[in-house]
């Protein structure tokens, strides 16, 4: 099948690949780079378990192919803390207790994190409504909305 060479930094390192063009940037993550931590929930856009940033903003990788993503810049789950530290929303994650399974959790801070980047944090409401792609069966949504709200201040 055919395949491209494509240049990336994922979570700091730079690293180019060679890939089959209808590899999605979830399979690269998981399969190749054994960054597990993005989740294969549905592998159709439906549940958000996959989301990572692409240049700062919320992407579905399962949607997303790695050939397009030449010069980009990719931060999972695993490049949130800072030297050993939790990113605040993965704090708050815990202080809130925003999850049960934790299956949707990785998809759910990085949504988050994005969400919170974005400035669509004005309330309750709206924080649901912006991270409304992301699913939980357990439903946190109560804890999960507090955890965000709470560290975007
Ligand atoms: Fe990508 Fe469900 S696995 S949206």
């Amino acid at each position: 099948p055919p395949s491209s060479r494509v240049t990336l930094t994922v979570n700091g390192t730079r690293r180019t690949v060679t890939v089959d063009n209808r590899t999605s940037l979830l399979d690269l993550l998981r399969e190749d780079f054994g960054l597990t931590g993005s989740k294969k929930g549905c592998n159709a856009g439906a549940c958000g378990a996959c989301t990572v940033l692409v240049d700062g903003r919320r992407v579905n990788s399962c949607l997303t192919l790695a050939v397009r993503l030449e010069g980009t810049d990719v931060t999972t789950i695993e490049g949130l803390d800072k030297g050993g530290r939790l990113h605040p929303l993965q704090q708050a994650f815990i202080e809130e207790d925003a999850f049960q399974c934790g299956y949707c959790t990785p998809g759910q801070i990085m949504s988050g994190v994005g969400c919170i980047q974005e400035g669509h944090t004005g309330s309750p409401e709206e924080i649901r409504e912006w991270m409304s792609g992301n699913i939980c069966r357990c439903g946190c949504y109560t804890k999960i909305v507090r955890a965000v709200e709470q560290t975007a201040g």
